[in-house]
């Protein structure tokens, strides 16, 4: 195994992006920025009600416009193999079956497309389309809707609530959350290309070429080696891109329509309705506590949004079974159906909902039994074993987290008195938020080419939507190899390259990690082949005996072994090398858990006169294993902090209770963090390398960068003006 030397290189390298000048400049290319020769252009038409049948559609109008080339509607169209009838469409768990369909289940919800030769001619054509429909009643007010759903049990009882009933301090509270969507600077676009009557490629903005290949597969019932995927850049995804939405299908069906390659990109608004957002939600927290402040019990229920036609079911209640120690347990949830398109994964899907309540509540708490909320929380974490499973934690390092972060943001000024520090027309609080999440580690498979300069590319198909994997691809070839890095070249996103799953669920690094390992190590023993023709001492070379550098090939004890590239190269008349190589998960997941965690703290100001809050700085010690790139990975937490500071004081998109329309679907309407909002972020780690979760001991940081970010902030301004707000976002209406 390939290990870093942890002992000598202490601190992780800082290099800048692998893919970030192509990104800045242009010269990389977007799915929807490929130049593919005769392409034409589809636009979605999309219903104006949320919940009824399609009654007439009439295209007479539009199919005269200039350019149009054909209209689709369910009417008239491909047919999807896989979505030829109720149970085929069912069975695929695509999701919404668009133009399969007569039925309306939300507004927004795609009803015709219109296929033209320019973008211009295809909008114009699509204004000209008339839909009739039979309207029937929605539901779309999530608040009413959840009160005549029932909770369902989300996991094993522990103990009981009766056990618990008289505890010294009890907090019960309710918690909701506004419906958030991604917003990834990239819309949602395909490029489909049908380049022989089975064969398919496409340019797509996803979080996993993989997965768009084997939906397509089963939809169209061809081979999944037919379908080729480029997903080389992605401006972003947030989860948004690890589901495969009926725009990428809409694109394919379209090319099979005109037989030409067709593009469809999403307008910003309907991203809003087609590519998924994180539920709106209900919580209710019951948490007990003796006098010391050890927790005695905690009951935490919880409801999300979901749409009519699919059953998407957070996992809000999660993080409560994970993160402490409780004798006593109880988690209900449940989705909510509403006429709305589904929900997805949205960064921290589930734990960081649940944590704002959660976190909250354990704030509550802190302040009626008059105990610092970090010594409560130092009291109660379930640092050794899972208590889910009751296995022990492969490293759990929380602790060392929040003492770390509390000395960052100058815990020691906060007062325990809400409301006793002001400056000015402000009030100034201290807030504590923890998050926590599985550290996961899929199968993964990476190759190396080395040509005969001695340049190397590093090969997967896994995606990277901005969290830096490439680049610390890149660091860890170099590592694993000797190799200089200026010689090393990263090629991802692509359905051609070794097998990957999707990057999300801050399993990608971890995932990948094992991989890159293996692939150096074969590609050491393969080249080692080679030099034992010239020299035979290397004829049993381990792994471990081999180094490489820029220049050609060594023993690592007896250099009197070097063997120059052009040497090795003409002896076995070679061009280039491939070598490829597989790894993931094994025995030790049988053995332990694995968990990442994060301390997230908030200094805000609150403005007494305007109710703006202010966040002076945040801090997140995140505990991530090993930190392969420092730069990318801080960077990706602090970009999860601001997703934090707009689900704390901004996110929110509701729909129209009459209509069924979302308001403010644009980013006009839609606020979310940007710079002026998140001055100061501060950021560490942790650092210390897990020694069982993969060869790089690098254990994945995603999601919990925004997981208990949004509870540190509510209870910052809960310090700082003695005003408990359990609703997001916490606009300065609810502060006034
Ligand atoms: Mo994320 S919700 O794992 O893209």
């Amino acid at each position: 195994m390939g290990l870093f030397d942890y002992k000598r290189k202490a601190k992780p390298p800082v290099d800048g992006r692998v893919e970030g000048v192509a990104k800045v400049t242009g010269s990389g290319k977007y799915a929807a920025e490929y130049e593919v020769p005769n392409v034409c252009h589809a636009v979605l038409v999309s219903s104006t009600v949320a919940a009824g049948t399609i009654k007439s559609i009439d295209v007479s109008a539009a199919q005269q416009a200039d350019g149009v080339l054909d209209i689709v509607t369910h009417l008239h169209k491909p047919l999807v193999p896989g979505l030829a009838d109720e149970e085929k469409i069912k069975q695929s768990r695509f999701g919404l079956p668009v133009f399969h369909t007569d039925k309306i289940f939300f507004r927004g919800q795609p009803v015709a497309m219109v296929i033209a030769k320019t973008l211009e001619d295809a909008n114009y054509a699509a204004s000209l389309v008339e839909v009739t429909y039979n309207e029937a009643p929605a539901k779309v007010d999530f608040d009413e809707a959840r009160k005549s759903v029932e909770l369902k049990s989300a996991g094993r009882e522990r103990g009981s609530e009766a056990a618990w009933n008289n505890a010294a301090a009890i907090i019960e509270q309710e918690y909701n959350i506004a419906t958030e969507v991604h917003n990834p600077m990239e819309m949602h676009a395909t490029i489909a290309h049908w380049t022989a009557a089975d064969k398919l490629v496409l340019y797509d903005k996803n979080q996993g070429v993989m997965n768009v290949q084997r939906t397509f597969a089963g939809l169209f019932n061809i081979p999944a080696a037919n379908i080729t995927v480029h997903s080389e850049f992605v401006g972003g995804g947030f989860g948004s891109g690890l589901r495969v939405w009926s725009n990428a299908l809409a694109a394919i069906m379209a090319a099979l329509q005109v037989k030409r390659p067709v593009k469809l990109m999403l307008t910003r608004p309907q991203m809003f309705s087609l590519t998924g957002y994180r539920p709106a939600s209900w919580q209710k927290i019951k948490l007990g506590a003796d006098a010391n402040g050890v927790f005695q019990g905690l009951v935490h229920q919880a409801k999300n949004g979901s749409s009519v036609y699919e059953n998407f079911s957070e996992g809000i209640t999660r993080i409560s079974r994970i993160t402490y120690k409780f004798d006593n347990l109880k988690t209900e949830q449940i989705a909510v159906p509403l006429n709305l398109g589904t929900p997805t994964w949205m960064r921290g899907p589930g734990e960081c909902t649940g944590a704002f309540a959660l976190e909250s509540a354990i704030d509550e708490l802190s302040y009626k039994l008059n105990i610092d909320p970090v010594e409560l929380r130092l009291k109660n974490f379930a640092l050794r074993n899972d208590p889910e499973n009751g296995k022990p934690y492969s490293t759990n390092f929380v602790d060392e987290g929040i003492r770390k972060g509390a000395e960052m943001i100058g815990w020691s000024a906060r007062k325990s008195q809400p409301g006793a520090i002001t400056e000015g027309d402000w009030k100034i609080g201290y807030g504590v938020g923890i998050g926590m999440w599985s550290a996961g580690r899929g199968t993964a498979s990476a190759g190396i080419t080395m040509n005969k300069d001695g340049v190397v590319t590093i090969k997967t198909a896994m995606t990277d939507i901005g969290t830096g994997t490439g680049t610390a691809m890149h660091n860890m070839v170099h590592t694993f190899t000797g190799i200089s890095k200026n010689k090393i070249k990263v090629a991802v996103g692509h359905s051609d390259l070794p097998t990957a799953g999707s990057q999300g669920g801050s399993t990608g690094l971890s995932s990948i990690s094992g991989a890159v390992s293996a692939v150096c190590d074969a590609l050491k023993l393969k080249l080692a082949g080679y030099a034992a023709d010239i020299k035979p001492a290397y004829k049993d070379a381990k792994v471990a005996d081999v180094l490489l550098s820029d220049k050609g090939i060594a023993f690592q004890s007896a250099n009197n072994q070097f063997i120059a590239w052009p040497a090795l190269w003409e002896k076995h008349q070679l061009t280039e090398l491939d070598v490829e190589a597989s790894s993931g998960p094994g025995q030790e997941r049988q053995q332990y858990s694995f968990c990442v965690s994060a301390a997230h703290f908030a200094k805000v100001g609150v403005n007494i006169k305007t109710g703006k809050v202010k966040i002076e700085k945040a801090v997140c010690v995140a505990d991530g294993g090993r930190i392969v790139n420092e730069k990318p990975a801080a960077n990706q937490v602090s970009g999860a902090i601001v997703g934090g500071i707009g689900m704390a004081l901004m996110e929110e998109i509701h729909a129209d209770k009459k209509l069924g329309n979302l308001v403010g679907n644009d980013l006009a309407g839609y606020h979310f963090a940007v710079n002026a909002d998140a001055p100061i972020l501060e950021v560490a780690f942790v650092n210390k390398p897990d020694p069982n979760i993969n060869p790089s001991g690098a254990k994945g940081l995603g999601e919990v960068g925004i997981i208990g970010s949004a509870a540190a902030i509510a209870n910052a301004i809960y310090n700082a003006t003695g005003k408990r707000l359990r609703d997001l976002p916490i606009t300065p209406d609810k502060i006034l």
